[in-house]
């Protein structure tokens, strides 16, 4: 059986490694003897726990959730499973990606060869992240240091290509594509100097058009390189094509677009106006939603809509005031009711007061409260925050 972790901090397990094959008896001895009260099996990777002796001893002092009972796909696994879990081996997968993107972008930048096989075997592994708990990942993304933005963007565009290819019905395979192709889109700006990158100030002309030269560059690099597959090549060069044909490099329309560079052009968008930069303040994330739908022509408004479908009306990371006049932020999502997502209410608007962690699920069964508005943008200019 493949082990995907506890339901607990992966800190506290017997094992090294989040997730792994379980081989022998002794593993499975070690597993049963910790306090956790069950563990996730990955069916897609192994066989199911089908029998006793897979079954972890029952904890009487816990009522704990009922591991699920029949084998069961990945990717039907409870979304509202244990998050602490999850947040940590995405956290443990998002630190390996961060070294390999490093790498990637070293080895670009002295036009030495990368390695497309550790690029494709992290690409599968953020895809059964994704497959097992979205949220875990989607929430990690978010996390970026303004000067490390180019090597995190890439982590993050192939995330959430990965996620929005599941929405659109894309199989596994496809779906692992979008990714690395997400992954690798922007290579191209290690060719361009840092200092232009991390400016600052408003670019002078000159200096927007040598960043527009980012997709030929990185193009130009991924097809000297063995073994790049051709969509990898495509979506390095037409990631900022638009369906009206005003994008660049080669002004692109419509269909002529592919499909997995018109995933990417959203994705690429929406990580770039929620993260901060240099030189602005990351924008409220349902509040870019709103604004990017606004925008004529520059989106394939079918993938644009499953992308919403895959975030949520209020991604994680948002910030909402409900009808209680509490503001909250948005911590997880409700896939059965995307209107009622997991909130930390952290601000009582009428009393001024400031609340400590009161996580609230608006989703549960007798909750009366609700989200009456988005709040981000006012929030943030509230704070003083330049947008
Ligand atoms: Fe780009
Ligand atoms: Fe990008």
């Amino acid at each position: 059986m493949y082990f995907s972790g506890f339901n607990g901090a992966w800190i506290a397990s017997p094992f090294w490694r989040a997730s792994f094959m379980i081989r022998t008896e002794d593993e499975i001895r070690q597993a049963q003897q910790t306090d956790h009260a069950y563990c996730w099996i990955d069916v897609h990777k192994g066989l199911a726990p089908d029998s006793d002796s897979a079954a972890l001893p029952p904890d009487e002092s816990a009522a704990p959730p009922s591991p699920p009972a029949a084998p069961v796909s990945a990717a039907a696994m409870d979304p509202t499973g244990p998050l602490e879990l999850d947040l940590s081996d995405a956290l443990h997968l998002y630190e390996m990606a961060r070294q390999t993107t490093q790498e990637v972008f070293s080895q670009a930048r002295l036009g030495k060869s990368l390695d497309v096989r550790k690029c494709k075997e992290l690409v599968e592994q953020i895809a059964a992240s994704v497959a097992h708990n979205a949220d875990a990942l989607l929430s990690i993304i978010r996390i970026k240091r303004a000067d490390e933005y180019t090597y995190l963007h890439s982590i993050a565009v192939c995330t959430m290509m990965v996620a929005l290819g599941r929405t659109l019905g894309l199989d596994d395979k496809a779906c692992q594509q979008a990714g690395l192709a997400g992954f690798l889109h922007d290579v191209g700006k290690a060719f361009i100097p840092l200092a232009l990158l991390n400016k600052p100030d408003r670019l002078t002309d000159q200096e927007y058009r040598i960043i527009q030269r980012h997709p030929a560059l990185g193009h130009a690099y991924l097809q000297g390189l063995v073994g790049v597959p051709d969509y990898v090549l495509e979506v390095c060069l037409h990631h900022h094509e638009k369906m009206d044909g005003t994008g660049y490099p080669s002004r692109q329309q419509g269909q002529q677009i592919s499909l997995y560079a018109r995933m990417a052009a959203v994705c690429d968008v929406y990580d770039a106006v929620t993260s901060h930069r240099v030189y602005k303040a990351a924008w409220d994330p349902a509040d870019s939603l709103s604004r990017m739908a606004s925008w004529q022509g520059h989106f394939d408004r079918t993938i644009f809509l499953a992308f919403v479908k895959t975030l949520g009306i209020y991604p994680l990371g948002s910030i909402v005031t409900l009808r209680s006049g509490r503001t909250a932020l948005v911590i997880r999502q409700n896939r059965k009711d995307l209107t009622r997502p997991v909130v930390k209410a952290f601000t009582n608007t009428a009393s001024m007061e400031t609340l400590e962690n009161e996580i609230v699920d608006l989703g549960a069964d007798g909750q009366t409260d609700a989200i009456a508005e988005r709040s981000g943008e006012d929030w943030i200019k509230s704070q003083g925050l330049r947008c």
